[in-house]
């Protein structure tokens, strides 16, 4: 059976993408050199520090970790401000509803997201009342494709593995939930996610009846 759903937070529930790259666009034109969208792609999923590292390497730039580590800090400072403007308007079609009718299902709720900003994002669009556990960037050691962060959550839900499906919109979060011996759910294009159970465009083409087919297939 399934007991728990745990979700991704970027690119899944809110579409924070354009922000992030907004962010990274502006640090690269300092640097002098653009960053396209195209670029950007690379970053879904992948931490800070990491997404940084992709970055430079765009601009074939190689530098020493103190500069970098204050580069992060000023990225995220712009990240900080755009999203402080961010409003329940920015919550993806079909979200809401399918958390509620999972709620209604009796089916546990967890966040599973890399993003330190993960509260004030939540906060700011009137998500966390959907959440029985919230495990996000400030929680976790390892950024996926490690399991951690789905591990946390299904131990805080109380659910098996076995017993939980994972939402990304990531290939990284795909293979973190494979890792973590979960079921798994992409979101986005069967080009990109083609490793997870199931594929779909968006939440909108979710319901409670078609995670119950998913399950009763395997
Ligand atoms: C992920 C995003 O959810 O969080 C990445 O997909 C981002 O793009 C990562 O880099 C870390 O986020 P933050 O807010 O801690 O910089
Ligand atoms: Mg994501």
């Amino acid at each position: 059976p399934i007991k728990a759903c745990l979700f991704d937070l970027d690119g899944v529930l809110v579409d924070t993408a354009k922000y992030h790259y907004l962010a990274w666009k502006r640090l690269a034109e300092e640097l002098g050199f653009v960053f396209t969208s195209e670029d950007n792609e690379r970053l879904k999923g992948v931490s800070r520090m990491a997404s940084l590292d992709i970055l430079l390497e765009v601009g074939g730039l190689e530098l020493d970790d103190a500069t970098k580590s204050a580069l992060a800090d000023k990225k995220n400072r712009w990240y900080v401000e755009y999203i402080s403007h961010m409003d329940e308007q920015e919550i993806l079609p079909g979200a809401l509803a399918f958390l509620r009718e999972l709620r209604e299902n009796g089916i546990r709720i967890a966040l599973g997201s890399a993003s330190k900003n993960a509260m004030t994002i939540l906060n700011n669009t009137g998500l966390v009342p959907y959440f029985d556990a919230i495990i996000d960037g400030t929680k976790t050691a390892s950024a996926k494709p490690d399991p951690e962060v789905f591990l946390l959550g299904a131990r805080e839900l109380g659910a098996q593995p076995q017993e939980c499906v994972v939402f990304e919109d990531a290939e990284a979060g795909i293979e973190a939930a494979k890792r973590a011996g979960m079921r798994s759910i992409g979101i986005g294009s069967p080009e990109v996610l083609g490793a997870a159970d199931d594929v779909v465009p968006s939440l909108q083409d979710m319901t409670t009846v078609r995670l119950l087919e998913l399950v009763s297939h395997r």
